[in-house]
């Protein structure tokens, strides 16, 4: 029962109910406190924020929108310092229906070139000073480490195996190396020499270009009627042979027939660029235009890494950790002193990498920052009797040749997903947050949702056709099961850890520790982090469609309370948890609060919440939380 649940887990805090309304909850004795949204000051120069008068150079000083990773940074660096320190803050998305008056949330044509500039300005990163005072944490203003980072234009490097490929060049950039901007930046990790990566996720929804020209199949059509459809598409006459090849013969009606039109057509196609956007930046800015600058594209989708103790660093661009809509990286040092990176390709049935470098880690952070440039990255098969093997993605080893279109190992890094595809990798259900459990040394992922796998598609890993919940799952180097050690090795094993969902119904087919409560079921996981004790604090992005909020819940990850979640902060109306960030010594829980008020029918003038100002005509604005318990302590004691 409920009472033998809570002794059985260590963590102490009076569970919060479920629920969903327009503010956000902490279990009762903790205090949570909003300490920066979007508009406020970062830049010391930056004015103040006029929701009513927004133009892309104040937004380019002040704090970007949709707040996803938070990373804590002490101060000084090198400590452990838990009370002052630097959050990096990544921006990953606009919600322009409710940033703009009277633009509805596809009213992309309707935009104008200022609000085009305001989102570029919006999207990025965010590096603030905070302190701890009597009054609890608090922007240090005018900090002479504040730094916004945006996709208009923060200059950023291509490094490694692909970096100056002509695949990356364009005619603004010759070189193949210098890039304006990040864009989507979702999740993303820490070095342990301090540096913080940051992740490129959907950047397809960015570009727009005639990539592939396609056809939906109608009952009478002929061989000959879609290659006329399709020569139309695609500006050039279409054989009735190519369509032949092109179908194999079959022609079923309600089947789409794509005929790949863009030179990169196999490569974009692949990350899902098509010719209808999420955003109208191609309107007003010539590189999101791939008919006009076709390789743009491949220079996002990367792993980012800069110093945030440097508000002059330029940011890197680190493409031996690959191409993909990377959720986020993460990092630990292995026992042979090499680094390993663990990184998750977040959409539908894609796959979960590791990148393992030449080097080892020392004490100079030039030299270490140049190993994520020189490494092997590996891609995961999970075997059903429990092994993981790791599959290296290295030109010219097994199908990455040339017959494939592979002819070096930029090739094979620029198309991390097709190489991915060839090895045979396992395709996961939206892998999310990847990360080692720095306390037990193994390794966690989050496995969102996945509404797409049928009966048929099920294996051990994804274990739930049409999987709405989401599961976790943890995945165990070799050695001592309790605290592993060998990341770099290539045969892992791994094992369910929780599928989520409601244990009470058991059409969800969820599995925790017997013992979670009516408000300890999540749905959705996303991001991680652990505390002091290696304890797992999951946070959610989906659950209001199991009919509660996103918010965060913890567990023990071993003894009697492993997988026993229970339910610890909520999120306000049409909002996502994100960015889970202990400072070191585990007293403070830094969140995001993402796209509060993001609902059916929610504008900027009618939004379905005001958090976190309440103010007539003031919108919902996505915000960082800090979380502490009051009269001080360890989160979760
Ligand atoms: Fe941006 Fe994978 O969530
Ligand atoms: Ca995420
Ligand atoms: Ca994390
Ligand atoms: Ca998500």
């Amino acid at each position: 029962g409920a009472l033998a649940a809570t002794q059985a887990s260590t963590l102490a805090f009076k569970e919060l109910p479920h629920g969903y309304d327009e503010t956000m909850h902490v279990a009762e004795g903790y205090d949570a406190k909003v300490l920066i949204g979007w508009g406020d000051k970062v830049l010391a120069d930056a004015p103040a924020f006029d929701v009513d008068a927004q133009t892309a150079a104040a937004q380019a000083k002040q704090f970007g929108y949709n707040n996803d990773y938070i990373g804590y940074f002490p101060l000084p660096q090198g400590s452990t310092t838990s009370d002052h320190g630097l959050l990096a803050i990544n921006h990953e998305y606009t919600d322009r229906q409710l940033m703009f008056k009277g633009i509805g949330p596809d009213d992309i044509a309707a935009q104008t070139k200022e609000m085009i500039d305001i989102e570029m300005a919006a999207h990025g990163h965010s590096v603030i000073e905070v302190k701890k005072g009597a009054d609890g944490w608090n922007v240090v203003d005018g900090s002479k480490y504040a730094r916004r980072i945006t996709t208009s234009d923060t200059e950023m490097e291509l490094t490694g195996p692909a970096a100056g490929h002509a695949r990356l060049q364009t005619a603004a950039d010759p070189s193949g190396r210098k890039v304006v901007g990040t864009v989507n930046n979702c999740a993303g990790g820490e070095t342990p020499w301090g540096t913080v990566l940051i992740a490129e996720e959907n950047f397809h929804g960015y570009f727009t270009g005639k990539i592939q020209a396609v056809h939906e199949v109608k009952d009478g059509d002929t061989a000959e009627s879609i290659a006329k459809a399709l020569s139309e598409k695609a500006g050039r006459a279409v054989t009735v042979a190519e369509v032949e090849k092109l179908t194999k013969g079959k022609i079923e009606a309600g089947k789409k027939v794509k005929l790949n039109v863009h030179p990169e057509a196999r490569n974009y196609a692949r990350y899902g660029i098509t010719d209808e956007p999420w955003y109208g930046w191609a309107n007003f800015h010539d590189r999101f235009d791939l008919d006009k600058v076709p390789n743009e594209a491949n220079r996002f989708g990367w792993m980012v890494e800069f110093d945030p103790y440097d508000p002059t660093s330029m940011p890197k661009k680190r493409t031996a950790l690959g191409r993909m809509k990377h959720e986020g990286a993460t990092t630990i040092v292995n026992n042979d002193g090499r680094l390993i990176v663990y990184t998750g390709d977040d959409e539908r049935f894609e796959y979960i990498y590791k990148f393992v470098s030449n080097g080892k880690v020392s004490n100079d952070r030039a030299a270490n920052s140049a190993l994520l440039d020189d490494g092997t990255l590996f891609v995961a098969k999970l075997e059903a009797d429990g092994s993981l093997l790791w599959l290296p993605l290295v030109h010219g080893t097994g199908p990455l040749t040339a017959e494939n279109g592979f002819d070096s190992q930029a090739d094979v890094l620029i198309e991390t997903r097709r190489a991915a595809d060839l090895l045979g990798a396992t395709p996961m259900d939206r892998p999310e947050d990847v990360e080692p459990n720095p306390v037990t040394g193994t390794v966690f992922a989050n496995l969102t949702n996945n509404t797409k796998r049928k009966d048929a598609q099920v294996d051990k890993a994804n274990p739930r056709p049409a999987n709405e919940h989401g599961h976790v799952i943890e995945m165990i180097p070799p050695g001592d099961r309790g605290r592993a050690k060998n990341h770099a090795a290539q045969d892992f094993t791994w094992e369910i850890f929780l599928l989520a969902g409601n244990p009470a119904d058991a059409a969800h087919g969820a599995q925790y520790a017997e013992g979670v409560t009516a408000n300890g079921w999540l749905s959705c996981p996303d991001n991680m982090a652990f505390d002091k004790q290696g304890r797992i604090w999951i946070t959610t992005d989906g659950a209001p469609k199991a009919g509660l909020a996103d918010g965060v819940w913890a567990a023990d990850v071993e003894g009697h309370g492993r997988a026993l979640t229970r339910h610890f902060f909520r999120t306000p109306v049409g909002a996502e948890m994100c960015g889970p960030c202990f400072t070191p010594d585990s007293t403070t829980l830094f969140v995001a609060v993402q796209h509060p008020g993001d609902e059916k029918g929610s504008t900027f003038d009618t939004p379905t919440t005001r958090w976190p100002d309440f103010k007539d005509g003031m919108p919902p604005r996505p915000a960082v939380v800090a979380i502490t318990k009051i009269g001080g302590g360890e989160i979760g004691s």
